[in-house]
């Protein structure tokens, strides 16, 4: 095991708080929001999701943090270390699993972008006029696909192989900023286009017909978003804690990173809808088209927007470099859990046979074997990692072509995953995790874990224990079984 004197720690707090916004925003912000809140008809989606945000997300993001942190481990270990001789551990063996699973379908996203932006560097993007088509003929074009997801992996795994603080920090604190402020440029353009008014309604203004359609799906989603978004429920924000020194505020820097993720979810939806209604060929149809918009809706509105601007083609080539950034920043944290997993982890035991050993260690028939450990270096955890990941991810390519036989309960795998993963896996794993932050783990950890330097509110700490005790197992409990009904 390793102790924490060796772990690696981030160097800045605002590395930390860049690694950690930037593991949160990413395609989940940018691609996800805006297609689920067209999907389930706009703005009481769009509340449901912020109510998760504040009473489940954001708690648990803490509760991750100072999992992390105390437990200083990887997320499996952890428990262990919290809560020694449990089979707690489980919990991260689940978590684990998630992670892998996301990115078998969010590498193959974060691949789209890459196609994008190539299309952005040669100019064709802004000579093009039909971005469905263009959307659609992608889809259906597993090579195409699979050569961006497998070239997306490689990246990611050249950086986690690299360490922590060197590769992750330095990406993170370059990009936030300036994808922020590209978005902000963007919405200001999306929202004078004539017409844009419809979209901002859609966007914030609820709409009982709307929402009524898609049922109480809505809330599944909302809340499968909402853990999706800020990274939540699944060991990555544990991982990432488990380097932060002993002097970060908890409380303080989950409610910045979750502050911040829902931001530029929010700013995201700013620039699609008031686009995508301004822009469409036929805006008296657009709510049902925003219906069956699917994931490629936002690349489908965003080139539109991108050319409607003077200077489309950078425009366009920036937009495009920052969205691969911001993937890379999720896939990046993404990969770590995994990671640290097995690095720390995994053993394997290869016997070696010896033969004349002292008497000591001499079986029966003269030969002993002695028995070699071996654990994994983080380059080579890295990799046996990704060639799994690009496995999942060829099948989740292959599973958008149109007709494709690749399915799991009617939905291709890519739906699958995001289904399975977002929408149950997340959920269950934000459970576990507040019932044991607010249970299992000593209070005295809890209350010092909280504490920087000895300031605590009393108020703060039953009010959070209890949120985390009843409020937030009960609710997420309720809605999963409510929108599934
Ligand atoms: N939150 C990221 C996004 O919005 C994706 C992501 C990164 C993620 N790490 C995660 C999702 C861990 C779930 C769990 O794009």
């Amino acid at each position: 095991m390793t102790d924490s004197t060796t772990r690696a720690t981030f160097g800045t707090k605002l590395g930390i708080i860049a690694a950690t916004a930037g593991s949160a925003v990413g395609l989940g912000n940018i691609w996800r929001f805006p297609s689920q809140t067209a999907q389930d008809g706009g703005a009481i989606f769009v509340f449901v999701y912020l109510a998760c945000v504040a009473f489940f997300g954001a708690p648990i993001v803490l509760a991750e943090f100072i999992l992390g942190r105390a437990g200083k481990a990887n997320s499996a270990r952890v428990y262990s270390n919290l809560a020694p001789r449990k089979k707690f551990h489980y919990f991260g063996y689940f978590a684990i699993t998630a992670a892998f699973l996301i990115m078998g379908f969010y590498m193959v996203v974060a691949g789209w972008t890459l196609e994008y932006l190539e299309l952005s560097l040669t100019g064709e993007l802004a000579r093009m006029n039909d971005f469905a088509a263009l959307f659609d003929a992608l889809r259906n074009d597993a090579g195409t696909q699979i050569k961006w997801t497998v070239v997306f992996v490689l990246a990611t795994a050249g950086i986690v192989a690299f360490g922590v603080k060197k590769g992750i920090e330095l990406a993170s604190k370059l990009m936030m900023p300036l994808l922020f402020l590209m978005l902000i440029a963007l919405c200001v353009r999306a929202v004078t286009l004539p017409g844009a008014g419809d979209g901002l309604a859609y966007l914030f203004a609820p709409n009982l017909e709307n929402a009524r359609s898609a049922g109480p799906r809505v809330l599944t989603d909302a809340l499968g978003q909402c853990f999706f978004s800020l990274s939540v429920g699944m060991g990555c924000l544990m991982t990432y804690a488990s380097y932060f020194g002993k002097d970060v505020r908890l409380a303080k820097t989950a409610g910045t990173m979750a502050s911040l993720d829902t931001s530029v979810a929010l700013l995201a939806g700013v620039m699609i809808f008031p686009t995508a209604f301004a822009l469409a060929a036929q805006p008296e149809t657009m709510t049902e088209t925003l219906k069956a918009g699917g994931p490629g809706l936002v690349f489908v509105t965003i080139p539109q927007l991108l050319q409607s601007l003077p200077g489309a083609q950078i425009w366009s080539v920036f937009f495009f470099v920052l969205l691969v950034l911001a993937s890379l920043t999720s896939t990046i944290s993404l990969l770590e859990v995994i990671t640290a997993f097995v690095q720390e982890e995994v053993r394997v035991t290869i016997p070696k046979p010896v033969v004349r050993l002292s008497k000591k260690v001499r079986r029966g028939d003269g030969n002993a074997v002695l028995r070699q450990e071996y654990r994994f270096s983080r380059p080579f955890s890295v990799l046996v990692i990704s060639a799994g990941v690009i496995a999942l991810g060829v099948l989740c390519s292959f599973s958008l072509v149109e007709n494709s036989s690749l399915k799991i309960f009617g939905m291709s795998i890519f739906e699958f995953l995001d289904f399975l993963t977002a929408k149950l896996m997340m959920p269950i794993g934000g459970i576990f995790i507040s019932l044991f932050a607010g249970w299992q783990l000593d209070k005295k950890i809890l209350a010092a874990e909280l504490t920087v330097a000895g300031t605590l509110s009393l108020r703060f700490f039953k009010v959070y224990r209890f949120l985390l005790r009843y409020v937030a197992p009960a609710g997420i409990c309720a809605v999963l079984v409510c929108g599934f009904l």
